[in-house]
């Protein structure tokens, strides 16, 4: 993994620090939280590894929390038979009217697809769901999965591939999350109520436990410490947008392997469809 251009204003002072950096190190970065021994740090910091039994699922969390941030984590999803399980990778803040942003990663049979799962949350309230298939196989290999959150957008990344924009669309009244800090969350647990084709197919737990690893933890965050962010102002995913390219590659994730859209579902909302899906 490459290092990030906007480590460069650090680079000449620290290079100590960045050198160590470059070799996220679970260990430090992150806590396992949950789940009894089930989440483990391996490696030596390289590898972290989330189980699931039929007793418990487990998680972890970053230490820091970040206002504004660009997080990559290579994947690898459970394999085989991971009908029923959920694998979550989101972004956090505390309290009640919390805001959110989430990837979550619906299993299935041997064979099926997994469901990519996205919602952006603000103040509570969610409600912004959009679901993919991917066009790679997500438990072969690590894949990279990145969330862009700066004041301007969120945007949601597998290798590089943008799968989904959230604007900030303050100005025509959609709430965009930009106050309130946030961890890094993931977890791994079962969901068999309704994950896989809306609970029809059940945890094969003779299959147990499923597993699911992670390597090269990045953050790139404005760090929120004692009531205050620290970041570079040369941070340069800070102002970062799509370029056409990305765009374009955004265009032909949605238009072949998008399966639903809040922002299509006249159904569920009958008095019309929240406004930043009718903005132009
Ligand atoms: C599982 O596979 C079925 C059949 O291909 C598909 O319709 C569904 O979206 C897949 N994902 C989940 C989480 O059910």
């Amino acid at each position: 993994m490459t290092m990030s251009s906007s480590f460069g204003c650090v680079v000449s002072v620290l290079v100590g620090f960045v050198l160590v950096a470059s070799a996220a190190d679970f260990s430090q970065d992150v806590e396992v939280t949950w789940g009894d021994g089930r989440g483990k740090i391996l490696e030596n910091g390289q590898l972290l590894t989330l189980s699931l039994d039929k007793s418990s699922g487990s998680g972890f969390q970053s230490r820091n929390e970040y206002l504004f941030g660009k997080i990559d984590m290579n994947v690898k999803l459970v394999p085989g038979n991971s009908a029923g399980t959920v694998t979550t990778y989101y972004l956090r803040s505390q309290g009640s009217t919390w805001d959110e942003i989430d990837f979550e990663f619906l299993g299935n049979l041997s064979g099926e697809p997994y469901t990519v799962h996205t919602n952006v949350y603000c103040g509570g309230k969610g409600d912004r769901e959009q679901q993919f298939h991917l066009w790679f196989d997500p438990t072969k290999d690590f894949y990279t999965y990145s969330l862009l959150w700066n004041p301007q957008r969120i945007i949601f990344s597998i290798d590089g591939t943008p799968i989904r924009e959230f604007k900030n669309l303050e100005s025509i009244g959609v709430p965009f999350p930009k106050s309130q800090p946030m961890r890094v969350y993931s977890t791994l647990w079962n969901a068999d109520d309704w994950a896989t084709r809306g609970g029809l197919i059940k945890t094969d737990w003779s299959k147990a436990p499923f597993t699911a690893s992670y390597r090269n933890y990045e953050a790139d965050g404005c760090v929120w410490s004692s009531g205050k962010s620290s970041c570079s102002s040369s941070s340069s995913w800070l102002s970062q947008e799509l370029d056409i390219s990305s765009r374009q590659r955004l265009q032909w994730v949605q238009k072949n392997y998008m399966i639903y859209n809040y922002c299509t579902d006249t159904k569920r909302f009958p008095q019309g469809l929240p406004i930043e899906c009718t903005a132009p």
